[in-house]
């Protein structure tokens, strides 16, 4: 009996014991109470899921003690807060911890006086409850027992330079507590800098990026889709980002679509409002979605009050709203005076595509139809222009403005209707097509309609003028490829700075005796196949290197100096998913690129191979699909270059010993440059079946084309057959319309090739997931597939794949007609698989 006792007690004693340290081990990582400060050079708090961290540091050079908040799993970032900007420690005595009055507070050791403090007022007198945490949000909350989660104080509340997912940005309006980004002073220095970022409610409110108290850069209005002043982050996949206005806040603050999708927004030092995303697997590393200000008519009023910023090739234009003119260098002024526009039959004429100015100084109504939001504007003399708040026209929100229109700037596509108040003269040569009746006297209208006529064949001439200019400017800019209105288009600055400066310091120029030798004077032994300009034959350097030599016979326009910088350019292109280009040789007409050697040739031989095909399972597929999108991401929107490749497909994807996809070819579309291309063949450059609809028809090209090509290739691989394989029974469908049907049917599994086995040999949730990314990648409008960034997210992350549309069916004989002969029906599919360069070559 006592026996039992003693047992029992033991045990009881252990396992209070156990739970005691377990309790401390569990809840001391990531909190700070009264007993457990978190001590300079001892402590760091790391939250739960291991996201963030929270101790101290020093930042740059500098060796001065802040308190701060990063990212524990993504090393390489800057800090997301810091707690003492304007007061470091300058020694290693620091101490964070909850004082007396249960306020979170930063001193040195042995000394009362507070550093920096929370500063609440707490009713409560039991310090003993008062709990520090850091969340997996990044956010520091303090909180009390008695008050269960309600945050008394959080970090979140006052940011310093960077915003996280989660975070409200934006006022509000109970406390008047307005969350502002505040750059930091140098990297050195997390001090209080000259930048800021916040939201300023009045109209309809907009961020403001700020230089001191000078507004730099706006936002624009949140049109109901976005800011508008960003439309490149319309629509985009990786972030929900939302505004709410009411009594209550103003608040802006976006989500991460995919839950393990680390990011930030921050206001750096030289005053750019930088968006970057972690990418996690081999080559993790943070990148630069975007940064605004973007271009020069970003810059906050540009062109003074009533002008419009218009950016062009060679930096930007200012001219003048309708019925307003140049004068000297006062910006615009009315043509006619202010008296023109009151009650002198004046009127409104539509400016299309601009960021609408200012809205701080815009009158915003709800509930008004567009008709009734100029009848507004119409009654007060001294308004001088509407628009709608929601770009489409539709939701009634009605803005007003009165005196001057700041900040007014016009896009190629997007943006929204501004209208302008003009006077009557103005109003006529704008709507001389239909004169109001009796308003003008016939002479009058005559007049006008000469006038009108005049300035048509004006607007008629520019227009044919910049067509011209445009397709000469298209022709002469290979190195330029177009800018299009996705985020992953936002060319960023050299990140990549140090993976090229890893490439051999010398140039990568061969001796022609080097690649004769290599190569045993070309001999057709070494022979490995025609590419799409030449011969490529295997060649073995004196160092033992193994090389693949390119013959480029076909002339190309560039120079031999501008071909020399381009292949300088590309060889420090590197990537484990590329082909590595070693340099090239130049002899006379004759050029040639020189690659590493892949010895397991491309990727054609192995899925369309019914042999060969069987030594490629699921995972390897997978790996396969995952390394060309990472690939291809890095051309996109990596590499300091941003490449578009135009001839992705299964033939261009080299395999090497382990049978790591690396991409090549890639650089050749710069190289040759459009200007060949047009003239020689007035026809893009690709693979039918691989080319999206706009660039097989019109031969518009942009990041999108490849990720259109990307997702045939992806659906190639799954099932094994391709693109051009045409199906017994319905001999006009091509695998992506074949794949799509299974998909409405439910039955996408269908298309899986048979040498995977069944459904039991692979996981068929993920074949199903790479099956709708790579119908989404080939849906018919290029706005609505992803960029390879979101492309290379979902490969990643179970979560949110949107539902495909359509894909594009091209109709093969449209493409064919009058263009190719040699693959019109009937011609095996395997035909179709030829470069069109090569067939232009002959
Ligand atoms: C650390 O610096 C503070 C002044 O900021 C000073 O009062 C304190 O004595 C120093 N502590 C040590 C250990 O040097
Ligand atoms: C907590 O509060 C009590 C009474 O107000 C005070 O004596 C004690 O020093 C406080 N503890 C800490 C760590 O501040
Ligand atoms: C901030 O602006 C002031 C005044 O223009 C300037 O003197 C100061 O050097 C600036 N500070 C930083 C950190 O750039
Ligand atoms: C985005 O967030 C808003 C507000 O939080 C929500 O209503 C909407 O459904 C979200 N959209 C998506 C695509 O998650
Ligand atoms: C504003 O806050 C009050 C009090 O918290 C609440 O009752 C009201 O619903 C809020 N208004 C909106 C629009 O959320
Ligand atoms: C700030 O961002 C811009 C745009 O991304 C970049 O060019 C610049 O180098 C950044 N400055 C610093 C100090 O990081
Ligand atoms: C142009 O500016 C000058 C000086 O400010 C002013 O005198 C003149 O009237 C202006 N011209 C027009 C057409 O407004
Ligand atoms: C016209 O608008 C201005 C500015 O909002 C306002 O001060 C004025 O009272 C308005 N005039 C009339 C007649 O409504």
């Amino acid at each position: 009996m006592i026996m039992y006792f003693v047992k029992r007690f033991l045990f009881l004693f252990l396992h209070t014991l156990l739970q005691f340290l377990l309790l401390r081990c569990g809840t001391s990582l990531d909190t700070i109470t009264v007993s457990q400060p978190v001590t300079d050079g001892r402590d760091v708090l790391v939250s739960d899921g291991k996201t963030f961290a929270l101790g101290f540091f020093s930042p740059g050079k500098s060796t001065h003690r802040y308190v701060g908040i990063w990212y524990y799993s993504a090393p390489g970032q800057a800090k997301v807060w810091v707690a003492n900007r304007d007061k470091p420690i300058i020694n290693r005595s620091g101490v964070l911890s909850i004082d007396v009055h249960g306020n979170l507070v930063l001193s040195v050791k042995d000394q009362s006086q507070h550093i920096w403090s929370t500063d609440i007022v707490s009713k409560s007198k039991n310090n003993i409850s008062f709990v520090a945490q850091l969340l997996d949000s990044g956010n520091l909350i303090l909180t009390h027992d008695d008050e269960r989660k309600m945050a008394l104080w959080q970090s979140f509340d006052y940011p310093t330079d960077t915003a996280l997912p989660n975070m409200k940005l934006g006022l509000d309006r109970r406390t008047g507590l307005n969350r502002v980004l505040t750059s930091w002073k140098s990297t050195d220095d997390p001090g209080t800098g000259n930048w800021s970022y916040k939201i300023d409610s009045n109209g309809s409110p907009q961020l403001f990026l700020y230089k001191g108290k000078v507004p730099w850069w706006r936002s624009g209005h949140w049109n109901g889709e976005g800011w508008s002043g960003i439309p490149t982050l319309h629509n985009n996949r990786l972030f929900n980002i939302s505004f709410v206005n009411n009594e209550n806040e103003s608040t802006t603050i976006w989500r991460a679509l995919y839950p393990t999708l680390l990011s930030t927004l921050v206001v750096n030092e030289s005053g750019f409002v930088e968006r970057s995303v972690y990418t996690k697997g081999s080559d993790s590393k943070w990148l630069k979605l975007g940064a605004a200000p973007f271009d020069k008519c970003d810059i906050y009023g540009k062109c003074g009050a009533f002008g419009k910023c218009n950016e062009i090739d060679s930096g930007f234009e200012c001219s003048c709203l309708p019925g307003l003119q140049r004068n000297a260098s006062d910006g615009c002024v009315r043509k006619r005076g202010a008296a023109s526009i009151c009650r002198s039959g004046e009127g409104f004429v539509k400016v299309p595509n601009v960021k609408v100015p200012d809205t701080s100084a815009a009158r915003v109504k709800t509930g008004l139809s567009m008709e009734a939001c100029k009848q507004l504007c119409l009654q007060n003399c001294s308004c001088t222009a509407y628009a709608s708040v929601d770009a489409r026209e539709e939701s009634g929100g009605c803005m007003n403005w009165n005196g001057e229109l700041i900040d007014t700037r016009v896009y190629v596509d997007g943006g929204q209707n501004l209208y302008v108040r003009v006077d009557a003269v103005e109003l006529g040569l704008y709507h001389s097509r239909k004169p109001e009746a009796g308003f003008f006297a016939s002479k009058k209208r005559l007049a006008i309609m000469v006038v009108a006529m005049l300035v048509t064949s004006f607007l008629i001439f520019v227009f044919v003028h910049l067509v011209i200019k445009r397709q000469r400017k298209r022709k002469g800019s290979a190195n330029q490829p177009m800018l299009f209105n996705d985020a992953s288009s936002i060319p960023f600055q050299d990140s990549q700075k140090h993976d090229e400066r890893r490439g051999k310091p010398d140039l990568p120029f061969f001796e022609l005796s080097t690649v004769v030798a290599a190569t045993d004077n070309f001999s057709p032994a070494n022979r490995l196949g025609q590419g799409g300009f030449g011969p490529v034959y295997k060649g073995q350097l004196t160092n033992g290197q193994e090389i693949a030599v390119k013959t480029l016979s076909k002339s190309s326009s560039q120079g031999t100096e501008e071909f020399k910088n381009e292949v300088m350019l590309i060889a420090k292109l590197q990537h484990r998913n590329l082909v590595r280009l070693f340099g090239c040789s130049i002899h006379k007409e004759e050029r040639m690129l020189i690659y590493e050697y892949m010895p397991n040739k491309s990727l054609d031989f192995f899925i369309f191979d019914e042999i060969k095909r069987q030594l490629l399972d699921w995972r390897k597929r997978f790996e396969i699909i995952v390394g060309i999108a990472r690939g291809v991401l890095y051309l996109h929107q990596d590499s300091r270059l941003k490449i578009i490749h135009r001839d992705l497909k299964a033939s261009n994807v080299l395999l090497d010993a382990a049978m790591t996809p690396k991409i090549s070819d890639f650089g050749l579309a710069r190289m040759f440059g459009d200007d060949q291309i047009e003239a020689n063949t007035n026809r893009p450059v690709g693979t039918y079946g691989y080319m999206s609809p706009e660039y097989a028809m019109e031969g518009l090209y942009s990041t999108k084309s490849d990720v259109f090509s990307f997702g045939v290739l992806a659906l190639e691989i799954i099932s094994g057959k391709r693109n051009n394989h045409f199906y017994v029974g319905s001999p006009c469908l091509n695998l992506i319309g074949h794949a799509w049907d299974l998909w409405k049917e439910s039955k996408a599994l269908d298309i899986v090739d048979s040498s995977l086995g069944d459904e039991a040999s692979y996981p068929a949730y993920e074949v199903l997931r790479c099956i709708q990314i790579g119908l989404l990648c080939v849906q018919e409008q290029a706005a609505d597939r992803p960029t390879m960034l979101e492309v290379v997210f979902m490969l990643g992350n179970e979560a949110n794949v949107p539902s495909p549309k359509k894909p594009a069916f091209i109709n093969r004989r449209i493409i064919d007609s009058g263009q190719d002969p040699s693959s019109s029906a009937g011609a095996p599919a395997s035909l179709n698989d030829i470069t069109i360069s090569e067939l232009e070559a002959r």
